[in-house]
């Protein structure tokens, strides 16, 4: 998709599809649309009568102005209640005119700008493309009758009125570009069958994203096993597919930061001999949730550029009750020398991540984020909508939670109890690996924190509820969502700032 902004006075009217939005109880379109057409109020007017239109949120209409004037066609999306307004109204509206918008080969797209909307232009743009490029996403690589139905859309520009707002457009679109090709990345990692989506296909997927300024590194097995990352292989060891550890690298000379971004790679989580439920494995070929975005982030910073250095660190495996697999009371050490006893063989996402985080902490960075699809109990928690968030930095979860609002990304914290720990200890082990139902969100979070290194600042994202979804909303997509993809990039490029 080609994506421009233009000044106003440029564009030459009429277009071919013109995408306008309103709020709730107005009877005009949001934004400068008068000086386009002075009779455009009237056509709405009528058409938004005759549509019962009242410019809710996820209402829209369409009308064809008999005289073609400003447009051949004339999309209208929903904002809701002016007051509640914020760039995921926008994108989600923009989301939700998709359906009207298939067959148009280029959209002409005019912001509700005003003064008293607090996103500014560059953002309002950048919305707007995410939820017109997400919403058009679909996963049909084994659809036997695949057509390109939905995707004819070959450009899209953004209406600016100065030359200031223009350049800001023209930023916001880039971006969005971007943050778009990464979120849609990660939903096709996610969305692959478990048996062709594999650890080594992860891998590989990750080895083929390397561009220029990044480099990808990939051990196998032996690897895995002479870096004594005994917690991986614990979990891989009951499945007939090697398990695989990535490591993605983007340098930038004179950078002053440096994160890692570490992701849970379970390519299917059966729950081992502590297996799951029919109703319950029927999700888990997206248990590689967090590593998928961490491949989709890692993917954008080529383009983005960031001046920070990032690690991409996954670890993928299966987690199936093989013949040779790991036993509850079985006991594992991990990289660090830590020793777990495995209480439950479907609490294997912090079993793999002990030795990931052992291995970014080697590295040094500032801080250590990781990204997983940990437990149902976050879910419980917070539903399908919010991801919970642990810190050991309050300002790095602040920011972290401030770069998801703008994304439009929903980010909770919740607490890293001490009292809780006690219910982690072991009497055979260092720690066990379950600690039973009640807060188990945490749990899991405490787990994960004894394999940071002391010093280092920490962040942990349980995206079990978010990263997938079961029915399309908008342009949140059935299936693998992307979720955390935007904020991650959002947040990497607030740091530069
Ligand atoms: N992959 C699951 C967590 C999960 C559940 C992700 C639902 C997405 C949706 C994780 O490996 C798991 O099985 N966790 C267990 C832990 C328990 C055995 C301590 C859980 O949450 O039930
Ligand atoms: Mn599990
Ligand atoms: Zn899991």
């Amino acid at each position: 998709m080609k994506t421009a902004s233009e000044r106003r006075t440029k564009v030459k009217f009429p277009v071919d599809t013109l995408l306008l939005f309103s709020f709730t109880g107005d009877n005009k379109p949001a934004g400068k649309w008068d000086a386009i057409d002075i009779k455009l109020q009237q056509k709405f007017n009528a058409a938004a009568k005759a549509e019962g239109y009242t410019g809710k949120e996820k209402e829209t209409f369409s009308f064809l102005p008999a005289d073609g004037k400003p447009a051949a066609r004339i999309v209208v999306a929903g904002l809701g209640e002016r007051k509640r307004f914020d760039g995921e109204r926008l994108r989600r509206s923009a989301g939700f005119a998709v359906p009207r918008l298939k067959a148009a080969k280029s959209i002409d797209v005019l912001l509700p700008m005003e003064q008293r909307l607090a996103v500014e232009s560059g953002d309002q743009a950048q919305a707007v493309l995410e939820g017109l490029v997400l919403a058009l996403y679909r996963f049909d690589r084994y659809k036997s009758n695949a057509s390109d139905n939905g995707r004819a859309t070959e450009s899209v520009r953004v209406i600016a009125e100065t030359d200031r707002q223009r350049d800001e457009i023209r930023a916001g679109l880039e971006r969005g570009e971007i943050y778009s090709r990464a979120t849609m990345l990660a939903r096709d990692l996610v969305n692959e069958p478990p048996s062709s989506g594999n650890p080594r296909w992860l891998a590989a997927q990750a080895s083929g994203t390397a561009k220029k300024g990044l480099t990808v590194k990939v051990y196998d097995e032996k690897k895995i096993k002479q870096m004594k990352m005994g917690a991986v292989q614990g979990v891989a060891i009951g499945s007939t597919e090697p398990a695989r550890f990535v490591h993605m690298t983007w340098k930038v000379p004179g950078a002053k930061k440096t994160i890692a971004i570490v992701g849970k790679g379970i390519t299917f989580d059966s729950g081992g001999l502590c297996l799951k439920s029919a109703d319950g494995m029927l999700n888990m070929k997206g248990d590689m949730g967090g590593a998928a975005a961490v491949v989709g982030i890692m993917s954008a910073l080529p383009a983005l550029k960031p001046k920070v250095n990032v690690h991409g660190i996954f670890a993928a495996t299966e987690n199936m009750p093989g013949g040779a697999a790991y036993k509850t009371r079985d006991v594992l050490t991990a990289r660090n020398g830590k020793t777990i006893e495995i209480i439950n063989t479907d609490a294997e996402g912090r079993l793999i991540l002990a030795d990931a985080l052992s291995y970014a902490s080697d590295l040094d960075p500032d801080e250590i984020i990781d990204l997983a699809t940990l437990t149902g109990a976050v879910v419980v928690a917070l539903g399908n909508d919010i991801s919970g968030i642990f810190s050991n930095d309050q300002d790095l979860a602040g920011r972290i939670s401030a770069a998801g609002h703008r994304a439009g990304e929903k980010v909770w914290q919740l607490p890293l109890e001490e009292d809780y720990m006690e219910m982690i200890r072991s009497d055979v082990a260092d720690m066990k690996n379950s600690g039973g139902r009640w807060g188990g969100a945490i749990l899991a979070a405490l787990l994960l924190r004894e394999f940071v290194a002391d010093g280092i600042s920490w962040a942990h994202i349980d995206i079990a509820g978010p990263a997938l979804r079961d029915s399309q909303s908008g342009y949140r997509s059935a299936g693998g969502t992307g979720f955390i993809v935007r904020t991650m990039l959002r947040y990497l490029q607030d740091l530069q700032a």
